[in-house]
């Protein structure tokens, strides 16, 4: 069984992440979604909030399963059984920070790989943050998100009607 861990702090879930889940699991057996407990992001959404939104727009992608963790990633993963990390690159801004990520888990943990995948052009340009700015705002923001956190964000908001 080859699993790879998906880690992210999801916070919301957009269409981007979910084009990369959709890919991975043509990698993998099992791809588990892992919510990032605490990495000093200051949520919108509470870590419960965060796993459900995600569950609700995965559900009908086999292969796939949410879980949330604190602590490094490279223990996680290795508690799951995992091969590999899963990270979704979208632009030359993220390469650095992926970068430095990788050799970090790399040296926390040889025998897992990191994968990238590169975001469909679509959505390159789209982040969690500017998705929230967006919503705070009145944008429309439909075409980057599930329909299930289009409408948690009109209630974070509200400005659902
Ligand atoms: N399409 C659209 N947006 C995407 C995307 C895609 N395919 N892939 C990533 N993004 C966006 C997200 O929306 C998010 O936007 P935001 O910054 O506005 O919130 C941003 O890119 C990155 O988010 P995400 O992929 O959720 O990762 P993260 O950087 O928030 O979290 C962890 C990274 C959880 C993997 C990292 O913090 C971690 O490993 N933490 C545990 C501690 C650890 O092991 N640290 C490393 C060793 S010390």
């Amino acid at each position: 069984m080859r699993i790879a861990v998906y880690p992210g702090t999801f916070d919301p879930v957009t269409n981007g992440h979910l084009d990369i889940i959709k890919r991975a699991v043509k990698l993998f057996d099992k791809v588990i979604l892992a919510v990032a407990q605490d990495n000093n992001k200051n949520p919108l959404f509470t870590l419960q909030e965060r796993k459900e939104l995600l569950e609700e727009a995965i559900k009908d992608i086999q292969n796939t399963e949410v879980s949330s963790f604190s602590g490094l990633t490279v223990d996680f993963a290795r508690k799951c059984g995992a091969i590999a990390i899963i990270r979704g690159l979208r632009a030359v801004t993220d390469f650095e920070y992926e970068f430095q990520l990788a050799l970090m888990n790399k040296k926390l943990d040889p025998t897992l790989e990191t994968v990238f995948l590169m975001t469909k052009s679509d959505f390159s340009y789209i982040s969690s943050s500017t998705i929230k700015w967006a919503a705070s705002l009145n944008a429309k923001i439909s075409e980057f998100v599930p329909e299930n956190v289009e409408k948690a964000l009109l209630r974070k908001y509200n400005k659902l009607v």
